[in-house]
């Protein structure tokens, strides 16, 4: 595990930089890509080198980590939607190519088991961005999730519907219950986890998942597992390591 320690827009860049590397490398990269605050600067980057350097997303595919169920397809909450306006619609994705759990279908058993297909038929995942909960989520698999977990539908647990509440006019009770979220064997199947934290919020879940023993009660902490993992972190996050 890599941890490096810099201010807020280096560690943008430096996630943009990986990501720029695959892409020139083998335009056919397969990303995922994570909701929440923590990689907004990185899409925010590479907006700006689509733009600005023509780096072109024509030949890539994405995943996303996660999505509420039940949210109308119109809703902008919908995870879908987030991860629209933040980077989708900023970069030249082919149509079809951004794919998210269907947290609208009759059969969500199915729909979990269609999105495993649908990452594994493209080869699975070259590098995977993620955030971290404060109580070491990743995703949405909430502490006690199993390691060895694929996606699922979750409940979602009353502190990360309270952390939501925020996008949902402060008000707890439009926060859906339930989720479709990428297991956490799912994300080790990823080939490189980049993972951004960064405020003291973060610092105890960032001290487990470099410093704790590997548990489900901080879920983060399966990362240890993986063969490259590189944690990008402010002075905040990583003020208890
Ligand atoms: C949500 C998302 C996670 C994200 C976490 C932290 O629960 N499902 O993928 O990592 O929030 O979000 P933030 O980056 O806004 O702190």
């Amino acid at each position: 595990m890599e941890v490096v320690i810099a201010p807020g827009p280096e560690l943008a860049r430096l996630a943009a930089d990986a990501i720029e590397r695959l892409l020139r490398a083998r335009p056919q990269t397969v990303l995922g890509l994570a909701t929440g605050s923590s990689p907004l600067a990185v899409y925010d980057e590479l907006a700006r080198r689509h733009t600005q350097d023509g780096l072109s997303f024509a030949r890539a595919r994405a995943f996303m980590l996660d999505e509420y169920v039940g949210l109308p397809a119109d809703h902008p909450e919908r995870y879908r939607n987030v991860i629209e306006a933040e980077i989708a619609s900023r970069v030249d994705f082919a149509e079809g190519a951004v794919q998210g759990p269907d947290g609208l279908a009759d059969d969500l058993v199915e729909a979990c088991a269609a999105y495993e297909r649908a990452i594994a038929d493209v080869g699975g995942v070259d590098l995977q961005l993620l955030g971290i909960g404060t109580d070491g989520h990743v995703a949405f698999n909430e502490p006690g999730s199993s390691l060895a977990s694929r996606t699922r539908i979750k409940t979602l647990t009353r502190q990360t519907r309270e952390d939501n509440a925020r996008f949902f006019d402060d008000d707890v009770s439009q926060v859906p219950t339930h989720c479709l979220t990428q297991g956490l064997a799912t994300i080790m199947s990823a080939r490189h986890l980049v993972l951004l934290a960064q405020g003291r919020g973060k610092a105890e879940a960032v001290h487990q998942l470099v410093e704790g023993p590997v548990s489900a009660l901080w879920p983060a902490t399966v990362l240890q597992h993986h063969p490259h993992v590189t944690v990008l972190v402010d002075d905040a996050a990583a003020s208890r390591l």
